[in-house]
């Protein structure tokens, strides 16, 4: 079957919100330290704490959402240990995360700095799990309160004047796990009590995340909007793309084509989640109010041999890049509900951006799908219709190509494709309606020869982006895109 896509450019469906293109850092393994927060009297070039190459790197993608401190560790954290002098703050065991030690040198004023520093808004998960009412309460008016009064009195004491401003945040992670154990209704009750008391005080307006469901967990998505839909702004998913299932884990490279596709397949699910998520939002939510935040997503493998289990650091390759472009079709498709994602993890965690070893910093391929396709935030996604041939191993099948369009606001068409087959180059008959005149194509594409492909700190570009020049038959009508195997291809249309 031949592959067509045709993207109607004159129908918009719906705005990309950029907060689909968001991150996540927890406090675990070498996410925040080392690979992210050094400390100020490192050798590795900072400011003030925070390494320059990491943040540099992380500027280039236009990260606009970061979701702190966890995660698991979320509902463990007691901010109050985290701010004031450095050297005072306490010492405690992330028993969730390898039993080490957290010093708590990076807390409150550190995240927001960072922050600033990456020109990104801060998104915050509360402790609904081991922490009180009062403990939440009390970290809002200290980060958001303008006013006199005892959290705002500290906050400017511990050198901090003005508040920040914090629209994101969330009331508890994974309260179904280890976020409390809880059952849909007692945390739907718990929910809106600890929201309750989450003020937006001033001019800061906050935008309430309750704590969804894990991947199909349809119910608890529908007791939720039951129970609670007048009193969040949005409600979590987290679903993670694990071949081989939690029990089992696969590794990272060295994998087969068997793997691949395993991993191709349950990246995809991702859309029959979110479909049936938020037909259950629909009913209670009809006008989609409420987004669908997909703060945890991504590929979870075996660690890196070696490495402390509890630190998830596993190697990236091409398969994780062709995994992160399925991904964002599937949000940019349901833009309207999707409000955010966040990928796990930034740095040196899961799917991560960038992995460190010392002062060594390299970019992964999901790295530079994540840059390929800044391009779509805060764009219009465009109608688009793809009949594409099949990815067949065994008795399984997959659609071999995945698309989506957007338009800028100056008119700038970007349309983005994957072909997840191995196998075969596929010629994509792109037909563009809706267009007056010609336009100018320039492309940049993702792809390796091997499945396994990544970068290293010895080879730190076997993966990275180059100019894509498969486009043919460019007419006022559309053109060809010959899309090689296991690619990524981000075409820019201009008039
Ligand atoms: O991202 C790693 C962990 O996965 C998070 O801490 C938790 O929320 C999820 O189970």
């Amino acid at each position: 079957m031949n592959t067509t896509v045709t993207v109607n450019t004159d129908l918009e469906v719906g705005t990309i919100s950029r907060h689909i293109y968001g991150h996540f850092a927890e406090h675990l393994g070498r996410c925040i330290y080392e690979g992210i927060w050094v400390g100020e009297d490192s050798p590795i070039p900072n400011t003030r704490g925070i390494r320059n190459d990491v943040l540099e790197a992380l500027r280039q993608l236009s990260i606009p959402v970061l979701r702190w401190p966890g995660g698991c560790f979320a509902d463990e954290y007691h901010w109050k240990d985290g701010i004031g002098p450095r050297e005072q703050r306490k010492r405690m065991v992330n028993t969730h995360w390898g039993g080490v030690v957290e010093n708590n040198h990076f807390g409150t004023h550190e995240f927001f700095d960072l922050c600033e520093l990456l020109g990104t808004e801060p998104y915050i998960c509360g402790n609904v799990g081991s922490g009180s009412v009062q403990e939440m309460q009390e970290w809002v008016e200290y980060m958001t309160f303008e006013g006199e009064s005892p959290m705002a009195n500290w906050r400017k004491a511990n050198g901090r004047e003005k508040p920040w401003k914090l629209k994101y945040f969330g009331v508890g992670n994974e309260n179904w796990g280890c976020g409390g154990n809880m059952r849909a209704e007692y945390y739907a009750d718990e929910y809106r009590r600890y929201q309750t008391y989450v003020r937006s005080y001033g001019g800061n307006r906050i935008y309430k995340i309750a704590g969804g469901a894990n991947g199909d967990d349809y119910r608890w998505t529908e007791v939720l909007m039951r129970e609670a839909t007048g009193h969040m702004d949005g409600l979590s998913v987290h679903n993670y793309t694990v071949p081989g299932g939690f029990e089992v884990k696969r590794p990272a490279i060295g994998f087969a084509e068997a793997e691949w596709f395993e991993t191709m397949q349950l990246a995809l699910r991702m859309d029959e989640l979110i479909t049936r998520h938020s037909a259950i939002m629909d009913q209670y939510d009809p006008k989609k109010r409420v987004g669908l935040i997909v703060d945890e997503w991504g590929t979870w493998f075996q660690v890196e041999p070696g490495s402390n289990p509890g630190f998830l650091y596993q190697q990236n390759s091409l398969r994780d890049a062709l995994v992160a472009g399925l991904h964002f079709h599937i949000f940019q498709k349901h833009c309207n509900r999707v409000h955010m994602a966040n990928i796990a993890q930034t740095v040196n965690v899961l799917q991560a951006m960038i992995l460190t070893e010392g002062a060594k910093m390299i970019l992964t391929p999901t790295y530079h799908v994540f840059e390929m396709f800044k391009v779509h935030q805060d764009a219009q996604a465009l109608e688009l219709h793809l009949t594409a041939g099949e990815y067949r191993v065994g008795e399984e099948t997959i659609p071999q190509v995945s698309a989506s369009a957007s338009k800028r606001a100056d008119g700038t068409i970007d349309i983005s494709l994957c072909n997840v087959n191995p196998n075969q180059a596929v010629p994509v008959s792109l037909r563009l309606r809706g267009l007056d005149g010609t336009m100018n194509v320039s492309g940049r594409i993702l792809t390796h020869a091997d499945m396994n492909a990544h970068n290293t700190f010895e080879q730190p570009e076997t993966v990275k982006p180059t100019e894509f020049s498969g486009v043919t038959d460019i007419s006022g009508e559309g053109l060809t895109a010959t899309l090689p195997p296991m690619s990524v291809v981000v075409l820019t249309l201009r008039s």
